[in-house]
């Protein structure tokens, strides 16, 4: 099938592009001697997830709830971390079948109440659970503050139906600082933190082998941590507005990932109606959606939420004419809520669907 062909709209990833932001990605880690986990919870598909592991130097997948992990699991990937803190009984249960099903799960952990119920659930199955320290990088969402780390990872593996493997510092809010030299200022100071607290645990406890974290906005500055072991990254390979506005410490990755959407109305000067809203786009306020033609975007070009759930309204330079039925790339705003309002991401190899990639993990957000 040619991408022509598709229905509209449809989300289609540009492999030749997704393989080369895969190989930068794997280069910096091996020149820096980490190795990647990569974070399903972008493509939210195995398939891609299965395509990212084959092509060496990974260490496993994460994914982001427990949902997510169990459909991983289904699809027969290994080495699974659950990267946030799973607190609810019902799902802390659920735990030692996944484990049994998928080796090498490992889960976070930043609640002293967290690793009681986990402690008693694993001691209760027979399994013995592997458990990270979630430490909170000073933006508060979740994880133990550094100061408290140690003790909590003394309690986590005073428990013998709990292994304490490693430790996790995601600073999430540090990803779209804007200027590189900031970002890379303000997460090599918070990430030396991390590390000295990661050395005091490793020290006292042996178990604790894994220091990982890391983003596509921090990774050129996290490969400089000696201690880090790993790096989740997700958007790298597929890229949106979001991550496209801000500097890059490596050079921008490529936009892979792209909506194709069709123009159904086009009565007007200056813009035109096109078939891809709120349904198909995830709103971030400040980084629509940018039209590309082969790699570049299009200067004058502006995509805007204002026509609602099924219409995007796209302005274009005067002189430019648009007609009904053509059609039109974009990427995206925020990669992984968009991929998450669709069925199939589509691979394409220049103008030919090469693959589909069904979004299994669609709607995991428990
Ligand atoms: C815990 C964690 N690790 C890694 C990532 C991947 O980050 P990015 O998509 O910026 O590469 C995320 C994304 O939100 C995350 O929440």
């Amino acid at each position: 099938m040619l991408k022509n062909e598709l229905d509209t709209p449809s989300l289609i990833l540009d492999l030749d592009l997704f393989e080369q932001n895969h190989r930068k990605v794997r280069s910096l880690a091996e020149a820096a001697g980490k190795k990647l986990r990569p974070h399903a919870k972008t493509h939210k598909c195995p398939d891609i997830a299965k395509l990212q592991s084959a092509s060496g130097g990974c260490v496993g997948v994460c994914a982001a709830k427990l949902s997510e992990a169990e459909k991983l699991a289904d699809a027969g990937i290994s080495d699974i971390l659950i990267t946030s803190p799973v607190a609810a009984p019902w799902k802390i249960a659920r735990l030692p079948e996944l484990d049994r099903r998928s080796p090498g799960l490992m889960i976070t952990a930043d609640h002293p109440d967290q690793v009681r119920a986990l402690a008693r659930t694993a001691a209760g199955s027979g399994r013995r659970l592997r458990i990270l320290v979630d430490v909170d990088p000073e933006m508060g969402r979740t994880g133990v503050a550094f100061s408290e780390a140690p003790e909590f990872a003394g309690l986590i593996a005073s428990y013998p139906s709990l292994e304490l493997v490693g430790m996790q510092c995601y600073a999430g809010h540090l990803q779209h600082i804007p200027s590189w030299d900031e970002r890379r200022k303000t997460d090599l100071r918070l990430m030396e933190k991390a590390a000295a607290v990661f050395r005091r645990i490793r020290s006292a406890i042996p178990s604790c082998r894994i220091f990982t974290g890391t983003g596509t906005g921090t990774l050129p500055a996290d490969l400089n941590i000696p201690e880090l072991t790993d790096v989740q990254v997700g958007s790298y390979g597929f890229m949106d507005s979001e991550y496209l506005a801000v500097e890059h410490g490596c050079g921008a990755f490529l936009p892979a990932l792209r909506i194709v959407t069709s123009v159904i109305s086009a009565n007007h000067r200056n813009f035109a109606t096109v078939d891809a809203g709120t349904k198909a786009v995830y709103v971030t306020p400040g980084a629509p959606p940018r039209v590309i033609r082969g790699n570049g975007f299009l200067p004058g070009w502006e995509y805007d939420w204002s026509f609602g759930d099924e219409h995007g309204r796209v302005v274009h330079p005067e002189g430019e004419v648009l007609r009904p039925g053509d059609r039109l790339e974009m990427c995206v705003s925020h990669c992984d809520p968009t991929i998450n309002l669709f069925d199939v991401i589509y691979g394409c190899r220049g103008d030919e669907v090469e693959r589909c990639f069904p979004v299994t993990l669609r709607g995991c957000c428990r």
